[in-house]
C-alpha cells in the first residue's frame, strides 16, 4: 500500500507515542482494505449435466471462494476438495433425520462414513454438518418437528466419539420463516422471537447448538420478501434507499437484511443467548423465472452485499462484526423443483456451464467491472440447436401438445411468466422448449423430432446475447442418486409475512 506523502512527511516530525498510533491506524486500514473476506457459497448440483466436481473447485479456487455449503455429503465432490483447505459443510438431507434421530448407530456410521473419512492430515477441511435443511419451513407441515433435534444431539455426540469436538460443528440451516409467525408482533427487528408453535424446540436447538460452539444458521431472502408481496417495497429489498426505525431501540435499517439479522438477535437474546454465533447460510438473488428475478437486480443485490460484508459495519444489534455468509448459489441448477416458482432454478452467480452472469468483486473489494473468473476446461456438445422447422406446416394443436411434452421432461422456467424468454413469440419459445429437451437428450437427433415439426440447426437462434439464451448442453452424466437430492434440496418456500405486514403500518 502507497503512503500517501503528507503522512510521511509528519511521521518524520512527530514525536514517537504519536508514530505508534499512526502505525496502529495504518495497519488497522491495511486490514481492512487488504485482507479478502472468506467468503463463502452454497454448491448444490441438481442439474441434468452438472459440471463435474473437479472442474467446479478449480473455479472456487480461481475465485479464492474459501468456503462451501453442501447439500449432501457426495463422494465425488468430497474427493475432488481434498488437500485444498476450502472450508465445507456437508450435510445430511431431510429424509435422513428420523433415521439419525432415532439411531445413534445411524449417527455414528453418518459422521464415519461422510466426516472421518476426509479428515486424514491434507483430506478435506469439514468444519460443519448441516443436519438437515430448512426443516420447519412452514411448507413441510410440521413433517421434520420431531426428528430434528434428536438427529442434532446423536450428529453431535457422533461428532464427539470421533474425536472431532471443537473441530466438526454440527448445526441446523434454519429459513428465516422460524421467526415471528402471522399471530407475531415483529413489525420491528427488536421484537423478534421465534415461530410460537416451534418456540421451545428452538431454544433446545440452540441450546445444543451452543453448548458444543457451534454457530446459529439462517437463510435471508430479501429476494422473496419482494416477489411474493406485492406491497413491499423494493428499495428495502436492497440496501440503502429505504429506512425504517426501530421504535424501540431508535435504530435505523435500511435493508431487510440487516433487519431480518437483528429480529434473529432479538428472538436470540430473549431465549438466553445473546453473544451466540450467526452464520447466513444462503443469501441471494436469482435472474430468471420471475419478474423481479433479472440480471440488474442480482447484479445490485449481490455487489451490495459483498460491500456490506467488506464495511464490516454490522448490523444496528451487532455493530462492527463481521458476517459468515454464504451465497446461494454457485451455479444454476436446472432439475430443481420450481414449485416455490420458477426463479428456483436461476440463483447462480454462474450459469449451467460455470460461466460468469455479471460483474461482482468476490473479493469484497467493491471493484466495478470485475468478473468472477469462469469455469476452465468444460466440454461442451456440439454448437447445435433444435428448433420449430421454418418449412414445417404446423398446426397449433400439435405444436402445443410437443411444447408441453417437451418442457414436462426439460426446463422450461425461463418461458414462464416473467422470464426472459416469456414475451417472445409462439414459435421462438416452442424452438426454446425442443432445444432443451435436444440438450437434456446430449443432442441425440431423434429427440429433434416432434412430430416432425423440429429441425436441427448450426447457427445460434436466440434472439439477444444475454436474454433468452438458448443452450448448448454438456457432456457430462447426470450425478447418480439425484432423486434423493432433489428432495434433499427441495428449497426456500417462504412467506416472509413478518417483515412485510408490519413495516407497512
Ligand atoms: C486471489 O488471491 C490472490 C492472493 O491473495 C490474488 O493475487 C488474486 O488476485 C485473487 N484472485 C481473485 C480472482 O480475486
Ligand atoms: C453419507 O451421507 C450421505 C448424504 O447424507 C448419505 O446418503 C449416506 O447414507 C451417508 N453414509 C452413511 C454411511 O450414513
Ligand atoms: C402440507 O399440507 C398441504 C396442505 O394440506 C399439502 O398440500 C402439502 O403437500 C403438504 N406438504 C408436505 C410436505 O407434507
Ligand atoms: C410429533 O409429536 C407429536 C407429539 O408426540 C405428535 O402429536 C405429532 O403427530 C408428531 N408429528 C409427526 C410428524 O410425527
Ligand atoms: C452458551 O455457551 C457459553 C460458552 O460455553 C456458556 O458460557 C453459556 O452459559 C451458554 N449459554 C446458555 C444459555 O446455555
Amino acid at each position: 500500500m502507497k503512503v500517501p506523502e503528507g503522512i510521511s512527511m509528519k511521521r518524520v516530525k512527530a514525536p514517537a507515542a504519536l508514530i505508534g498510533v499512526l502505525w496502529v491506524f495504518l495497519l488497522a486500514i491495511g486490514k481492512n482494505v487488504c485482507l479478502a473476506e472468506p467468503l463463502g457459497v452454497n454448491w448444490g448440483d441438481i442439474s441434468r449435466q452438472p459440471l463435474p466436481p473437479g472442474i467446479v473447485v478449480k473455479m472456487l479456487r480461481d475465485n479464492n471462494i474459501t468456503r462451501v455449503k453442501l447439500f449432501d455429503a457426495d463422494y465425488e465432490t468430497l474427493k475432488a476438495l481434498v488437500g485444498t483447505n476450502i472450508e465445507v459443510m456437508v450435510a445430511a438431507p431431510n429424509d435422513m433425520l428420523k433415521k439419525l434421530a432415532t439411531s445413534e448407530r445411524a449417527a455414528r456410521d453418518w459422521v464415519s462414513a461422510n466426516v472421518t473419512r476426509y479428515m486424514f492430515r491434507g483430506g478435506v477441511n469439514i468444519k460443519y454438518v448441516a443436519v438437515g435443511n430448512e426443516p420447519f419451513l412452514i411448507a413441510y407441515n410440521g413433517s421434520y418437528q420431531n426428528v430434528t433435534y434428536p438427529a442434532l444431539v446423536n450428529i453431535q455426540k457422533a461428532l464427539e466419539d470421533a474425536g472431532h469436538a471443537g473441530q466438526v460443528f454440527a448445526t441446523v440451516p434454519f429459513n428465516a420463516d422460524v421467526l415471528c409467525g402471522p399471530s407475531v408482533d415483529c413489525s420491528v427487528p427488536s421484537g423478534g422471537v421465534f415461530r410460537p408453535d416451534i418456540a421451545d424446540l428452538m431454544v433446545s436447538i440452540t441450546s445444543a447448538l451452543n453448548r458444543t460452539g457451534a454457530p446459529f444458521s439462517l437463510n435471508i431472502y430479501p429476494f422473496l420478501s419482494l416477489a411474493l408481496s406485492p406491497d413491499f417495497p423494493i428499495d428495502y429489498a436492497f440496501f440503502g434507499d429505504f429506512t425504517l426505525t426501530d421504535s424501540a431501540t431508535n435504530a435505523i435499517y435500511s435493508n431487510v437484511f440487516d433487519a431480518s439479522f437483528d429480529t434473529l438477535v432479538s428472538a436470540l437474546t430473549k431465549a438466553g443467548f445473546p453473544d451466540m454465533h450467526i452464520i447466513i447460510g444462503e443469501i441471494g438473488w436469482p435472474t430468471d423465472g420471475n419478474k423481479f428475478a433479472n440480471i440488474q437486480y442480482a447484479e445490485k443485490f449481490n455487489n451490495q452485499v459483498m460491500t456490506h460484508l467488506a464495511s464490516k459495519k454490522g448490523t444496528p444489534l451487532r455493530p462492527n462484526r463481521e458476517f459468515d455468509v454464504y451465497l446461494f448459489g454457485l451455479l444454476d441448477e436446472n432439475l430443481k423443483s420450481v414449485d416455490p416458482g420458477a426463479f428456483e432454478r436461476h440463483w447462480g452467480v454462474f450459469y449451467y456451464d460455470g460461466n460468469p452472469k455479471y460483474a461482482l468483486d468476490l473479493s469484497g473489494q467493491g471493484s466495478a467491472d470485475v468478473w468472477p473468473k469462469p469455469a476452465v476446461g468444460v466440454d461442451y456438445l456440439e454448437p447445435r440447436w433444435c428448433i420449430v422447422n421454418p418449412s414445417a406446416i404446423v398446426d397449433a394443436d400439435v405444436l402445443t401438445k410437443n411444447v408441453d411434452y417437451a418442457c414436462q421432461r426439460t426446463d422450461c422456467s425461463a418461458l414462464q411468466e416473467g422470464g426472459s424468454c416469456n414475451a417472445l413469440d409462439t414459435y421462438i419459445k416452442a424452438s426454446y422448449a425442443f432445444n432443451n429437451y435436444y440438450q437434456f437428450n446430449y443432442q441425440d437427433k431423434y429427440a429433434c423430432d416432434f412430430e416432425g415439426l423440429a429441425t436441427i440447426t448450426s447457427s445460434d437462434p436466440s434472439p439477444g446475447v444475454r436474454q433468452c439464451r438458448f443452450q448448448i448442453g454438456l457432456s457430462y452424466q447426470p450425478v447418480t442418486a439425484s432423486s434423493v437430492r432433489i428432495q434433499a434440496e427441495s428449497s426456500a418456500i417462504v412467506v416472509l409475512v413478518l417483515f412485510v405486514s408490519s413495516l407497512l403500518l
